[in-house]
């Protein structure tokens, strides 16, 4: 793992660091780039306007570890409530939720219900409902999370890490259930017992992880989303997709709102089916950390933030 990569996500767990920086107006400049506004409105107006260059959207409210298990159920509401406004305005939009968001340091199965609250309503409005993946401590029970929600209702996906030395096994263990995975590479400080720390390794595990997940939709038993601005991986992806008989239906690519746009809006104007996340909320710091540890080149864009006008 780079030094850079490394120094910055340390830097995202840090309380001190956000308090500090999450008032400042050149840093809230910067995290523009990444994120339409605060609101949830601006989120939902996000997406309108994605569509109609064909891009669906994933909405998500940055937050994450609770303070206390009753901040839980506000969560709950408030992703009812987006549920309720993306089929309002009739959007091709999820939502994608993160398992501490929604209390798992203090209860599973609290959190179990609440999201099972949210499948069903996702259900209900003709959309999938998303579990993000974070680091590894938490991947044991987050899988957990996954089967007992997929026995209820099977439109629920989940991320998994393709730089977790684990995932083979894991991603082995879910085909049976016919899942739906969306596949990253992985944005948290992992030890390297853990995940790969070179780069070359975890683009490889991905690929291969990407083949079994293709093969598995071309028997029918998976629905793969390939969540990655890797442009040589995706078309290496839509290549085997292709060879395999896997129809622009049967696999979706997923990127993050402000990186990579054009690419995004080429591949769907191609027919792929491709969505955008939309993150918001005022909780961005240790989110626009990862952002900047995945590409530190971005830096550069803070600093340019940070000069008067
Ligand atoms: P890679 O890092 O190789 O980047 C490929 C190219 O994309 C770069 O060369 C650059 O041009 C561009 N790029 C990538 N990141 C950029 C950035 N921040 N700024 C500017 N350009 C950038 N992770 C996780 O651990 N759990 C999760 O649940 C999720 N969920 C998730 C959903 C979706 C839809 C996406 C796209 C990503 C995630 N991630 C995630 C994040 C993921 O693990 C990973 O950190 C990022 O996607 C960056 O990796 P890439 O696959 O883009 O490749």
């Amino acid at each position: 793992m780079s030094i850079a990569r490394n120094a910055l996500l340390r830097m995202s767990r840090s309380r001190w660091l956000a308090d500090r920086v999450m008032t400042r107006s050149f840093a809230r400049r910067a995290v523009k780039k990444f994120m339409p506004g605060e609101t949830l409105e601006d989120a939902l107006a996000a997406a309108a306007a994605l569509a109609p260059d064909r891009l669906g959207s994933i909405l998500t409210k940055l937050g994450e570890n609770l303070t206390s298990p009753g901040e839980a159920d506000a969560v709950r509401a408030h992703y009812l409530d987006v549920l309720h406004r993306i089929a309002a305005r009739d959007l091709d939009a999820h939502v994608s939720v993160k398992p501490t968001q929604l209390g798992l340091d203090f209860s599973f199965d609290h959190c179990a219900e609440h999201m099972e609250a949210l499948a069903r309503k996702a259900e209900a409005t003709r959309s999938i409902f998303w579990i993000d993946m974070e680091d590894s401590s938490y991947v044991d029970r987050t899988l957990d999370l996954y089967r007992r929600l997929k026995a209820v209702q099977p439109r629920v996906g989940i991320a998994l890490q393709a730089y977790l030395r684990r995932t083979p096994q894991d991603l082995k263990s879910l085909l049976p259930l016919n899942p739906i995975v969306r596949l990253v590479k992985g944005a948290y400080a992992e030890p390297a017992h853990v995940a790969f720390p070179a780069k070359r390794d975890t683009d490889f595990a991905y690929y291969e992880l990407a083949s079994q997940l293709l093969d598995a939709a071309a028997a029918g038993k998976a629905l793969p989303i390939f969540g990655t601005h890797d442009l040589t991986l995706v078309d290496r992806i839509v290549a085997k997709a292709q060879a395999l008989g896997v129809g622009d239906g049967g696999f979706e690519i997923h990127m993050l709102y402000g990186i990579r746009m054009d690419a995004q809006r080429r591949l769907g104007a191609a027919g792929r089916k491709v969505k955008c996340l939309i993150s918001y909320g005022n909780a961005w710091f240790p989110w626009y950390m990862r952002r900047l540890a995945e590409r530190p080149a971005n830096i550069w864009f803070v600093m340019k933030s940070m000069l008067p006008g």
